[in-house]
């Protein structure tokens, strides 16, 4: 039997992700990696954790052992609506719930409100977890370029203009997972003011929100939301642990709703342990602490591999400047193919995520690549960018 035959319109579509097969070849120990996108384990508070999962399980095990509430565990809920409230966000217990990461507020917020043929408008580049989200559901995808200052909202607003099924913008609008790039309050405002005129809903997705490194902070969509037209995704896999598999969704009250029915259907609730030790963890140990600690990391790594991009590698490839999060974005002159220089680069051990990967037609040439700072060491960014730097010379001198 082809049981390929037999795929569902959903799925028979979506290719597996090209970063999931690269953790194959990531595996082998002499490869440098720049193209993950996991925090750094090192930074992990694995002591603390343990201490935690050992007194919860003594002390609390046939609670953190049984089924729980699809909503989330209460404490940690309300903890996430305080601490949503306190960045500005107006949101409450019902309209708040705990999801099992991100990637599921997504997938279930989708799931609530796409039909096949629906548009999505996303940012170029994106997120491959968002884009095979709204591919799943058979969305038509529309691309919209992002600029040093966040999305083209020129470009947007002719997009919107010219389609009339866009039910949804997806934008991770803070140190924007592939580019690095935040966009700035000005946009942030006509975003919203577009979102208004055309009826549409806002995802935003804000898994590095939390972790700046330099310059300052602007307000999230959601906190500037005046309708309720933003969806807010959150996350403690890049602040805590991905591992856990704790995120967070806060929107209208009635969409919250239907998503809570999906995810009884997915997977019932977010695991009760997972939550438990999460919300001891930031109720009675310094939640605020372990991010600047954490942050600091990853911004002397980004200026690490900046700095070093900047002085060794050719001026003609250009890369973004984050203030936080945990990528940078690299641009090299038409004409080079970025999925053909990865080839080269892991022929020389050094890995990357090319740009066909994180935009709506992955089937194009592109000449841009994602580069992630926080998993590789020091040693390992001066080693891999100085390869990376050759393999950009040989392809150039190729051209
Ligand atoms: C932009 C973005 N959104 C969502 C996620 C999903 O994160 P999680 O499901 O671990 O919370 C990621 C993970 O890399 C991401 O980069």
């Amino acid at each position: 039997m082809d049981v390929k035959e037999l795929f569902s319109d959903k799925v028979k579509h979506l290719e597996g992700s090209a970063i999931r097969e690269m953790f194959k070849l990531m595996a082998k120990p002499e490869i440098i990696s720049f193209a993950g996108g996991s925090p750094d384990s090192a930074l992990f508070p694995n002591r603390e954790l343990a201490e935690i999962s050992d007194r919860i399980l003594k002390e609390q095990g046939p609670l953190a052992l049984q089924y729980g509430v699809t909503e989330g565990y209460t404490p940690l809920r309300e903890w996430v609506v305080d601490r949503l409230s306190s960045q500005g966000i107006d949101c409450s217990f019902d309209n708040t719930i705990i999801v099992s990461g991100g990637q599921q507020g997504i997938d279930l917020a989708a799931k609530s409100l796409l039909n096949a043929g629906d548009g999505v408008i996303c940012e170029e580049p994106s997120f491959i977890g968002g884009l095979n989200c709204f591919r799943s559901y058979n969305a038509e995808i529309y691309g919209v370029p992002v600029e040093s200052d966040g999305i083209d909202t020129d470009r947007l607003e002719e997009i919107l203009k010219a389609h009339d099924n866009i039910k949804i913008l997806y934008t991770i609008a803070t140190f924007q997972n592939p580019s690095g790039i935040t966009m700035s309050y000005e946009k942030r405002k006509r975003v919203l003011e577009l979102a208004e005129k055309y009826n549409i809903i806002v995802f935003e997705d804000n898994p590095y929100g939390e972790l700046r490194f330099s310059g300052e902070p602007v307000p999230t969509l959601k906190s500037m939301d005046k309708s309720g037209r933003v969806v807010y995704f959150g996350s403690f896999s890049k602040i805590l642990s991905p591992g856990m598999r704790i995120g967070f969704t806060t929107a209208e009250p009635e969409l919250i709703g239907k998503m809570v029915i999906c995810k009884q259907v997915q997977d019932v609730h977010t695991p009760v342990l997972t939550q438990m030790i999460a919300h001891e963890f930031v109720t009675n140990y310094s939640i605020d602490e372990h991010i600047s600690k954490i942050s600091k990391v990853y911004g002397k790594k980004c200026e690490q591999m900046m700095s070093l991009m900047d002085e060794i590698f050719p001026d003609c490839v250009e890369h973004t400047r984050p203030e936080g999060g945990l990528f940078l974005f690299c641009t090299m002159p038409d004409g080079i193919d970025s999925k053909k220089l990865l080839n080269a680069a892991i022929e020389r051990n050094v890995a990357f995520v090319p740009g066909a990967t994180t935009m709506v037609d992955a089937d194009k040439v592109y000449s841009s690549f994602r580069m992630n700072y926080s998993m590789a060491s020091e040693e390992q960014i001066d080693k891999g960018v100085r390869i990376l730097a050759e393999v950009l010379k040989d392809a150039l001198a190729a051209l």
